[in-house]
């Protein structure tokens, strides 16, 4: 029953190499291009392109509205696209629903975490995924596994036989994470994973991230924090009213060009002015920011 999944033999969570941008090759390239998404009278979201290398986090900011949620959604699943494609090493997919997205070796942390907290640390790890022998819980290997898990993130948890209730905000995110973990994916999805946390929690999560790419996993980071996303981020693609605004590699951007991409301010003053985007030739690319055409 918990065979986990048939296309996970690229995901060997074995590997410790890869540094920043160096894909340790255990993990999946996702490439999208041309998504559309339309809610009604609402295009939420128009020509889309990112790609997510192995061994590379990839953070996805943006206003409100921006329509980052959409598009995670529909990475994990949870929508179908009006229209683009989807490519996991270069094979197009179709990803058909949220359990379609973890045989994928997607798997996503939205930001309400979705753990119970009265279960102890094991039972949320396998939630709906229990490993048993011979019809019963197989206990020992469930938490033989979650001791794996949490190692291979260097995680910090006391015991995971103590339920979430008695964790701190910083070691819930963990056990969230390493729960995606379970069926070994190639690209973790977090969903603003630190926006509810203090400083050391969030320096905590941010150490995880880093795990994640080391391991060679390919990581979409969705965050409002600049700093964070500077921090952890090999490549930053911002999205603004449902299109690509910019990417850059993070290295080479400051908080004051990712804000000005984000409102389109700095681009709509350039390009009134005629002059090239901001990031100039250390941008990877700049996507026609809608100028001057929007408020
Ligand atoms: N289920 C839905 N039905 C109708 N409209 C939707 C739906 N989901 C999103 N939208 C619209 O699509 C656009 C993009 O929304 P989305 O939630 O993806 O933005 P976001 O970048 O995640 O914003 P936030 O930072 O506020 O979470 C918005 O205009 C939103 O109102
Ligand atoms: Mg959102």
């Amino acid at each position: 029953m918990t065979s986990p999944d048939l296309t996970k033999t690229q995901a060997s969570p074995a590997s410790d190499r890869a540094g920043r941008g160096d894909p340790a090759g255990s993990g999946l390239a996702l490439s999208l291009s041309g998504v559309g998404k339309r809610f009604g009278a609402v295009q939420a979201l128009s020509d889309i392109s990112m790609e997510v290398a192995a061994g590379e986090v990839v953070a996805l900011v943006g206003d409100n509205g921006a329509g980052k949620s959409t598009l995670v959604k529909i990475i994990a699943g949870v929508y179908q696209p009006d229209a683009g494609e989807i490519r996991l090493d270069g094979k197009p997919v179709s990803i058909a629903g949220p359990r379609g997205a973890q045989n994928l070796g997607i798997a996503t942390v939205f930001q309400d975490l979705a753990l119970c907290d009265n279960l102890d640390v094991v039972a949320n790890l396998f939630l709906g995924r229990e490993r048993r022998q011979l019809g019963v819980l197989d206990e020992v290997s469930m938490e033989q596994e979650a001791w794996r898990l949490l190692r291979r993130l260097s995680a910090k948890i006391p015991s995971v036989r103590i339920p979430i209730a008695a964790l701190s905000g910083g070691q819930r995110q963990t056990v969230a994470i390493a729960r995606s973990l379970v069926g070994d994916p190639g690209i973790v999805i977090l969903d603003e994973p630190t926006a509810a946390l203090g400083v050391a929690q969030t320096a905590e999560v941010l150490a995880l991230v880093r795990r994640l790419r080391e391991t060679g996993l390919g990581v979409i980071l969705v965050s409002h924090n600049m700093s964070d996303v500077l921090a952890v981020a090999d490549r930053i693609e911002v999205l603004r009213l449902g299109r690509n605004a910019a990417s850059f590699r993070a290295a080479d951007v400051s908080v004051e060009q990712l804000v000005a991409a984000i409102t389109g301010a700095s681009e709509r003053d350039r390009a009134e002015r005629g002059e090239a985007p901001i990031g100039g030739t250390q941008q990877t690319k700049t996507v026609d920011a809608p100028a001057g055409e929007t408020s």
